[in-house]
């Protein structure tokens, strides 16, 4: 098949490139603006192969979506391109709006357009699939899981842009009848994770000696996902997906935050000591809490399992061991970023 993945540069659309280009005979065309999120040295692995192509596009800007498309000709359009931080988009949520909400409309609309042209054979194909989070649900209390079924219930305005984004998508099905597919996951974490979010951002500033900020009490939940696991789904998804399904995803391993940031401290202690032999623990902190800081996400994973047969294969423990070494292995891709992009600051405290 021929995937067209927008946001292949970003943490997961690498992930399942290189997964893609490794692992199955399908060809890619990644579509990136390259924001600041987008690091092309995360594509490295696999960019010489002949069965991946680059181009540095906008989402929002029909005229290149629209030839990226005629000329790559695809049978699946991944559309992970998005602003994907919560803090930035307290900070700043026109970006939000723009590449999440109208340039998933755009999007949308350039598929349709080259869909409707397709013969009957390439329409039953083809299949637009949209990636989401599950924060469009909104936040849990310590008890229940997110299905499938749950109400859009959106609290900042990352998610809330995601969630309006999920709607158009599933609009063009009803509407237009375009074969589309949804999957709305958990939080990720594994290696090329950009140094805003909380598991890489621990480890690089545990490294550099900094506090290891902590927001609120750190009781707050989440359910982690290794990069990996969630690339393969996608392909399961698009490969095997029923058109207007959608299909939660997750890594069944809640933790709270302070034992996440406990746990790489622990990894960190055995992995590369501190030269003063004291644990890296003595560093975190608790700092302001989040500005409506959702209390814990949860996902309910059994429909992808039961329909598509994919479940998670890193246990939590492991993919932090693997997460922690790989960046400790690989300082050269994030001192690149600390240098020219981001250095680990606060982000989110709202202006
Ligand atoms: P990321 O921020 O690491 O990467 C986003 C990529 O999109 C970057 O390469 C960036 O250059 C590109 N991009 C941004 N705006 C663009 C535009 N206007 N046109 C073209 N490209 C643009 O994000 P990520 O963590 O890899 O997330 C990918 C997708 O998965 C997002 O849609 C996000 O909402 C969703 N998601 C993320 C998580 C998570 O834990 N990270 C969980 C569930 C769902
Ligand atoms: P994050 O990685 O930003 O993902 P999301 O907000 O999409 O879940 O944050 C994960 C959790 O960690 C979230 O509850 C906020 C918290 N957090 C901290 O406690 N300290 C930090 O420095 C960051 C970035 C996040």
């Amino acid at each position: 098949m021929r995937i067209l993945v927008t946001g292949g540069a970003g943490f997961i659309g690498s992930a399942l490139i290189r997964h893609l280009i490794r692992d199955s005979d399908h060809e890619v065309l990644n579509f990136d603006k390259l924001t600041y999120a987008g690091v092309l040295t995360s594509l490295e692995p696999i960019d010489a192969d002949p069965r991946y192509s680059f181009i540095q596009g906008d989402i929002c800007d029909a005229d290149a979506v629209r030839s990226a498309i005629t000329e790559f000709r695809p049978d699946v359009i991944a559309h992970l391109a998005a602003e994907s931080h919560v803090d930035r988009s307290i900070d700043g949520p026109g970006e939000f709006i723009q590449t999440n909400i109208v340039g998933t409309f755009n999007m949308l609309q350039q598929a349709l357009g080259y869909w409707r042209a397709l013969d009957e054979a390439g329409q039953a194909a083809f299949r637009f699939h949209h990636i989401s989070t599950d924060e469009v649900f909104g936040s849990l209390g310590d008890e229940g899981y997110f299905t499938e079924t749950t109400s859009y219930d959106p609290r900042s305005p990352y998610s809330a842009s995601k969630a309006a984004s999920d709607h158009l998508v599933r609009a063009w099905h009803e509407t237009y009848g375009l074969p589309t597919l949804i999957t709305n996951c958990s939080n990720n974490y594994g290696p090329y994770h950009f140094p805003e979010k909380l598991i890489p951002l621990i480890i690089i500033r545990a490294l550099a000696g900094d506090p290891l900020p902590v927001y609120g009490d750190g009781s707050n939940v989440r359910d982690w996902l290794y990069v990996e696991d969630h690339a393969r789904a996608l392909r399961r998804v698009f490969e095997q997906g029923a058109p207007g399904q959608t299909y939660n995803v997750g890594g069944n391993s809640e933790r709270r935050n302070i034992d996440v940031v406990r746990t790489i401290c622990e990894t960190l202690d055995r992995e590369s000591p501190r030269t003063d032999g004291k644990p890296y623990a003595d560093q975190i902190g608790f700092v302001t809490d989040r500005l409506g800081h959702d209390h814990r996400y949860a996902i309910d994973a059994s429909k992808i399992r039961a329909e598509l047969g994919w479940e998670p294969i890193e246990t939590f423990e492991d993919g932090i061991a693997k997460t922690v070494r790989w960046y400790l292995d690989n300082r050269g891709w994030w001192q690149a970023i600390l240098d020219q992009r981001y250095d680990t600051g606060r982000l989110g405290k709202g202006k």
